[in-house]
């Protein structure tokens, strides 16, 4: 069997810092290892001692760098990574103007295949070792995200977009062929290696009732797969969610009257949250995904993280590319973070950190699997220069704690920070993974 130990800073969290004081939850050792075995980690502990117990391991060195768990994107779209960073739209305008005809071309399998390639290295190349993905509303084009996925071994969630209204005919579905499609699918590939499949309603704007209704009753007869949807990102949707279903209490129920509302349930962005809304979510167990440079590009507004978390709602934090304007987490967390200051709490790195890691998992319900340093746990590891640019090295060279000598990377880190990514135990050189 072959040992792989990398040594470096390591911090790992024995507690969630959103609920316990940020700095008690975490462990630092800043000469630590991390024993790699078939693809998991097998222990981590002071450098000295794994270096004594396990003298016959390959060792890598990285020296300063911080050996974080890889970077989990709770909500992107990868269909959408050729048309990030378009002009001057807000969310209807922008889906009809550059989403919908985008997405289009998915049907063709060759450029699915191409793009989810593109989109799957960019990820890497920024430290992401997980992302949950909508697709198109063509099977070729989940397929074509899994396979790509399958070939790098990485851990994905991902599914067939269902729209059967107020889109564009070339991408509408009906009630039935988006259930029958998305059950062949889940047959395939639910569970598959690294691969789970998400049930995934774009909005209800884009879905009739017996759409929905149809999805949910997929959900129910396949209790373990997850479910991703949109949720409440713009006050003109939301209006447009209450002409379309005049009969729901608010725009969760037009989920929840479906039997979409559920514990394995991923609600994206959840930024205009009625109390009544809020209730249900925390009730029911359900997850958001926060997507940060999303909300501020597209001008949605600004997430309750530091509300909803109080209420237990775990939180995932995701690049909603192309919505979002950046592949990086990194980005994503010096986003929230300037989001949460706009509403008054200041993020501590830790609690940074772990949402971008632990929190992911635990929002798509792999926190026994990834996101976290422990023994047992799959080595999908980033690691992180503490002092990539110029700008970022001369205010680390001051550096206190561990925490002051990581925020700068949190704030101003690209994929320049990105010394190396490991997936599943084997090392993706940074080479390999640029496009
Ligand atoms: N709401 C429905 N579809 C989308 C999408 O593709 N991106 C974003 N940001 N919001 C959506
Ligand atoms: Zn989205």
């Amino acid at each position: 069997m072959s040992s792989h130990l990398l040594l470096g800073q390591i911090l790992h969290f024995e507690d969630t810092p959103m609920a316990a004081p940020p700095e008690a939850a975490a462990h630092h050792d800043p000469r630590g290892a991390l024993l790699i075995e078939n693809g998991t980690i097998a222990a981590i502990g002071s450098a000295k001692d794994l270096r004594d117990a396990h003298p016959q391991a390959t060792i890598t060195d990285y020296g300063d760098a911080l050996i974080s768990p890889g970077f989990v994107d709770a909500h992107m779209h990868y269909p959408q990574t050729r048309i990030i960073a378009s002009w001057g739209k807000r969310l209807i305008d922008w889906l009809n103007t550059y989403t919908f005809p985008e997405e289009i071309k998915f049907g063709d399998p060759a450029y699915a295949s191409a793009v989810a390639a593109l989109t799957l290295d960019l990820a890497l190349q920024n430290g992401t070792t997980t992302l949950a993905s909508y697709c198109t509303i063509h099977p070729q084009s989940v397929e074509a995200l899994f396979t790509e996925a399958a070939r790098r071994d990485m851990r994905i969630v991902a599914g067939k977009t269902c729209m059967d209204r107020n889109a564009p005919t070339g991408l509408q579905d009906t009630p039935q062929s988006a259930h029958d499609d998305s059950l062949a699918l889940i047959e395939r590939w639910h569970g598959k290696g690294r691969a789970q499949y998400a049930i995934t309603p774009r909005f209800s704007p884009t879905s009739t009732r017996e759409q929905l209704e149809a999805l949910g009753a997929l959900w129910s007869a396949n209790p373990t797969c997850l479910m991703q949807t949109h949720l409440s990102e713009q006050t003109d949707e939301i209006a447009w969610v209450r002409d379309l279903f005049p009969e729901a209490r608010d725009y969760l129920d037009t989920y929840e009257a479906a039997g979409l509302l559920g514990a394995r349930g991923i609600y994206g962005h959840a930024i205009h949250l009625e109390p009544r809304e809020i209730d249900r979510l925390t009730e029911t167990g359900a997850a958001i995904a926060h997507c940060p440079t999303s909300n501020t590009f597209i001008g949605s507004g600004l997430f309750d993280l530091a509300g909803l978390s109080a209420r237990g709602i775990p939180v995932g934090l995701a690049t909603d590319t192309g919505g979002g304007s950046s592949f990086s987490m990194l980005r994503t967390m010096a986003a929230t973070y300037e989001i949460a200051q706009l509403r008054g709490t200041a993020l501590h790195p830790a609690q940074l950190l772990w949402l971008a890691t632990a929190g992911g998992a635990r929002a798509l319900h792999l926190q026994d699997r990834i996101g976290t340093l422990a023994p047992g746990y799959e080595a999908d590891l980033t690691i992180l220069d503490l002092a990539s640019t110029p700008a970022i090295a001369q205010r680390t060279d001051r550096a206190e704690s561990i925490w002051e000598a990581l925020f700068p990377t949190l704030m101003m880190g690209d994929d320049r920070a990105i010394r190396d990514v490991w997936v599943a135990g084997r090392r993706v050189s940074r080479a390999a993974a640029a496009p």
